[in-house]
C-alpha cells in the first residue's frame, strides 16, 4: 500500500512530464489546455522543415492539424525563453482567458520537461509585415477599405488588452509581423502578454527590441520605461506603415524620405500628406480619411506620452466617433533624435569595435529595411526590464 503511495505521488504526468509536486504547484491553474509533447510533435511530423511557417525572436513556428481537426500554429520557444513551469503557466492562464475578435486564440500550451510551446489558432493570410509590406508581396489586394477595417480591428484588439482586460496588458511589441490575418482578412492581434514569459537576462531579448526599433516609443527604448502609450507610439507607426503601404524605415529611399514618421511629419506641415498614401491603390481611396489616419498616426507618436491618446480614443478618432484637431499635433518623437543612431549597411570590419550603439540594416527587394543590433551594448535599457506604470 505504501509503496503504491510513493509511485502514485512520484508518478510522471504524461502531459507535463512532471512529478505531482509540480502538478500541485499547478493545480490552481485550471484555464489552460495541456498538449503532450507527443501529439505536437506527431501534428507537426517531428517539427519538420516542411510544416515549419516561420521563425521569431521566440523561436519557430510550426503548422499542424490537432485532434479534433482545428489547424494551430505551434510556436516553440526557444531555449532561453523557458523558464519554471509556474510561472509560465501562471502567464499562460492569463492569455488563455482572453478572446476577443481581434486578438489571436491562445489553444494552450505544452510544458513537458524542459519543452515551453505555445498552440495557437492558425491564421491563414500570414502577418502584415509579409503580405502588405513583404517583398514577396502577395496576391492580396489591400484596398482602401480593406486598411480602414484592418487599422480599426487592431486600435479595438489593442484597446481591449488596455483598458478592458484586468490587470491590463501592455503589448510591447506591436509591429506588422505581429498582426496576422485570417481568411476574411480581420487581423488579429499575435503575441500578447509574451514579454513577460521571458526572463529579463535572456540574452535574444535586447537583438529582438532592436528588431523592432523603429516602433519603439523612445521613453520606452531609452528610458525603459513601459507604459500603454509605449503601445499606442508603435499603434501609430503601425498606421502610417498601413496607410502608406510602406515600412518604418527604408534606406534605399533618398535620405529625407528614409524614415517614414520623419516624412509625414515633413509633408503634414507641407499639408502634402496625400503624398504619403500607397500608390499601389491607384488614386482609389478617401483622401480624407486617409490623411485623417495619418494625422492619427501623428498624434499617436508624440513626443510627450501623455499627449498621446489612450487606445479606446484612437478607435474613436478613426471611426470618426471623435473629431481630429490638428491643434493637438506636435512633432513625432523619434529615436534617432535620441541617439546618435544611423540606418547603415553592414559595417566593416573596422568600424564594428568602434561604435558604442551599431544599428544596421538589412533590405528587401521592396528596399524595406529590418534594423537589428550589432553592438554589444545595446542591452542596457532595451531589455524586458522595463518598468511597468499603470498610471496612464
Ligand atoms: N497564429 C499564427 N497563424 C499563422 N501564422 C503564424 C501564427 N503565428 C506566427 N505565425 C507566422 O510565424 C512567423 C513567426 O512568428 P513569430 O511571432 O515567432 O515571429 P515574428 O512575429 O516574426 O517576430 P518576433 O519574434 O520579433 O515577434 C510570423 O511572421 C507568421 O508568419
Ligand atoms: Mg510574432
Amino acid at each position: 500500500m505504501s509503496c503504491f503511495r510513493f509511485l502514485s505521488c512520484n508518478k510522471v504526468d504524461s502531459r507535463t512530464g512532471s512529478t505531482s509536486e509540480v502538478d500541485e504547484e499547478i493545480s490552481g491553474i485550471h484555464n489552460v489546455k495541456l498538449f503532450s509533447y507527443k501529439e505536437l510533435k506527431a501534428v507537426t511530423e517531428d517539427f519538420s522543415e516542411a510544416n515549419k511557417i516561420g521563425e521569431g525572436g521566440f523561436g519557430a513556428v510550426y503548422k499542424g492539424r490537432l485532434k479534433g481537426g482545428k489547424i494551430a500554429a505551434i510556436k516553440v520557444l526557444s531555449a532561453e525563453s523557458r523558464q519554471g513551469v509556474k510561472e509560465f503557466l501562471t502567464e499562460i492562464n492569463v492569455i488563455s482567458e482572453i478572446e476577443h475578435e481581434n486578438l489571436v486564440k491562445l489553444y494552450g500550451c505544452c510544458v513537458q520537461s524542459n519543452q515551453r510551446i505555445l498552440v495557437y489558432n492558425y491564421l491563414e493570410n500570414n502577418s502584415l509585415a509579409q503580405t502588405l509590406l513583404g517583398g514577396n508581396r502577395s496576391n492580396i489586394q489591400f484596398s482602401w477599405q480593406t486598411r480602414y477595417r484592418i487599422c480599426i480591428g487592431v486600435g479595438r484588439g489593442l484597446a481591449y488588452l488596455h483598458e478592458e482586460v484586468q490587470p491590463h496588458i501592455v503589448h510591447r511589441d506591436i509591429k506588422a509581423s505581429n498582426i496576422l490575418l485570417d481568411k476574411d482578412l480581420t487581423p488579429k492581434i499575435s503575441d500578447f502578454g509574451l514579454a513577460k514569459l521571458i526572463p529579463d537576462n535572456a540574452t535574444h531579448v535586447s537583438t529582438r527590441v532592436a528588431g523592432t526599433l523603429g516602433y519603439l516609443a523612445p521613453e520606452y527604448a531609452i528610458g525603459g520605461r513601459l507604459t500603454r502609450k509605449a503601445d499606442v507610439y508603435s499603434f501609430g507607426v503601425l498606421l502610417v506603415e498601413i496607410v502608406s503601404g510602406r515600412c518604418n524605415t527604408n534606406t534605399r529611399l533618398p535620405p529625407e524620405e528614409q524614415y517614414l514618421l520623419e516624412r509625414t511629419w515633413e509633408l503634414y506641415e507641407r499639408k502634402e500628406l496625400v503624398g504619403l498614401v500607397d500608390t499601389s491603390l491607384n488614386g482609389d481611396f478617401d483622401a480624407e480619411e486617409a490623411c485623417k489616419f495619418l494625422k492619427i498616426g501623428l498624434l499617436c507618436t508624440q513626443d510627450n506620452p501623455k499627449r498621446r491618446p489612450s487606445m479606446s480614443t484612437v478607435v474613436k478618432l478613426l471611426t470618426g466617433e471623435i473629431g481630429v484637431n490638428d491643434n493637438k499635433i506636435s512633432k513625432p518623437a523619434l529615436i534617432s533624435d535620441f541617439m546618435d543612431l544611423k540606418v547603415r549597411g553592414p559595417p566593416t570590419s573596422a568600424e564594428t569595435k568602434s561604435t558604442s550603439y551599431n544599428v544596421t540594416s538589412s533590405s528587401d527587394n521592396r528596399g524595406n529595411s529590418t534594423l537589428s543590433s550589432s553592438g554589444a551594448s545595446t542591452s542596457g535599457t532595451m531589455t524586458n526590464s522595463a518598468v511597468y506604470d499603470q498610471s496612464f
